[in-house]
């Protein structure tokens, strides 16, 4: 099963209107559209560049890869994991983005190196770090995991913006192995795709008002 755009943008819309309902400060609401609608814009614009690669699942997988995270603090769960579970009856290659997006190439640290990001919930890292040794890493998940890292909140961003940004707003110090991740990803796709994929997103080409 999958969703087509229209259903992914209309799950989108029903989260929107969820976090109003529940009173959230939707002030910063932008900011996650802006993220997420960039992302999936960067993802179908590289996907339709290699052959073989559905265009339609990359722009549906990177839209909904953070259905989930604007409700984390509340439910205090990971969002990787909530949002495989709302979306694995939906779609299911939309699901797997959703949980695999934050362990670029598929490789997870030891739990005590990430329980704050599953909230010290151990059975939802053993799910994570078991369905990733279950699985063969595909170009779907390392393109979704590509595109969440060159999008942020003001539109498309390269690796060092997104690390500059990330650790500004969470006050963390980017290390060289984070960026090193990200750098050979890129050449991944670089190669992939047979020029410097940064070339394929000009400020015009990339985003991002979409309503
Ligand atoms: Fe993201």
């Amino acid at each position: 099963m999958s969703l087509s755009v229209k259903e992914a943008k209309n799950l989108i819309t029903e989260i929107k209107k969820r976090d109003t309902s529940l009173g959230k400060d939707m002030s910063r609401w932008w900011m996650y559209q802006n993220h997420i609608i960039t992302a999936a814009n960067v993802a179908k614009t590289i996907a339709s560049r290699i052959k073989g690669m559905d265009t339609e699942q990359a722009y549906v997988g990177a839209l909904l890869h953070d259905i989930c995270r604007t409700n984390e603090r509340n439910e205090k769960r990971f969002h990787g994991i909530s949002g495989y579970e709302k979306l694995i009856n939906l779609d299911e290659n939309a699901a797997r983005s959703a949980l695999l997006h934050m362990f670029l190439w598929n490789k997870i640290r030891p739990f005590e190196e990430c329980k704050q990001m599953f909230f010290e919930k151990k059975k939802d890292y053993d799910f994570v770090a078991e369905y990733i040794k279950n699985t063969k890493v595909t170009d779907e998940d390392l393109l979704i995991q590509l595109a969440d890292n060159l999008s942020n909140k003001n539109g498309f961003v390269t690796i060092e913006q997104r690390a500059q940004d990330l650790s500004e707003r969470k006050g963390i110090s980017i290390d060289k192995e984070w960026l090193e991740m990200r750098y050979k990803l890129k050449a991944y796709f670089d190669k992939k795709v047979g020029c410097n994929i940064y070339n394929l997103f000009t400020k015009a080409a990339v985003l991002v008002k979409e309503r």
